[in-house]
């Protein structure tokens, strides 16, 4: 089995933006939030999770989930780039804005599990399906390894679940973001036609 140690490893190479955090405590728990994802599934790598929106959502044709985060990470600082630079300073905190995006997908590992899929497929009456979404699942990894509220808000809320509250400012760049991501790369024909 594959040690923690090696997983943070693997963590740092397939998100080279981690290192754009300054702050050390921030930096580290991002990393150990996808260990930690990872360690609970049969993943060892982000690249090993299909690239797409949901387990049953077209994917990527060249690319992966580590792709999708660094993408949606890129696309958020880029729209705060675009506003600063016309408003200055309007509150955004960047350190922030990274850990968000980079950790708003950090449930995946568990809902696009292979061995949770056939599990839950099994008995949707038992467990339901998916018996929990990255979203929710992403909050559970958060919160357990010491990241700040305002992260495990974003990976609770980025999506649908959001629409039932108020979005923090960090996390509706995000939101924007990933909803840019997919909406762009369909429209670019990097989507697979099937669904897999
Ligand atoms: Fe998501
Ligand atoms: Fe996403």
């Amino acid at each position: 089995m594959i040690s923690m140690e090696d997983l943070r490893q693997g963590v740092g190479k397939s998100l080279p933006e981690i290192n754009e955090i300054e702050n050390e405590d921030l930096r580290i728990q991002v990393v150990e939030a996808w260990a930690f994802a990872l360690s609970q599934t049969e993943f060892t790598r982000i690249e090993q999770i299909r690239g797409s929106g949901g387990p049953n959502t077209p994917s990527l044709k060249d690319g992966t989930q580590a792709e999708h985060l660094r993408g949606v990470a890129r696309i958020a600082h880029g729209i705060a780039d675009g506003l600063e630079k016309v408003h200055g300073d309007i509150g955004l905190d960047r350190d922030l804005l990274w850990a968000c995006a980079l950790c708003h997908d950090v449930g995946k590992p568990f809902e696009f599990s292979p061995r949770n899929q056939e599990r839950w497929q099994n008995d949707i009456g038992a467990s339901g399906y998916p018996a929990i979404r990255h979203s929710v699942y992403g909050v559970h990894v958060a919160l357990t390894v010491g990241l700040p509220e305002a992260v495990a808000h974003a990976a609770g809320a980025h999506s649908a679940e959001g629409e039932l509250i108020k979005r923090s400012l960090e996390n509706t760049l995000v939101h924007d973001a990933d909803r840019a991501y997919w909406q762009a790369m369909e429209r670019a024909d990097q989507l697979e036609e099937d669904v897999g």
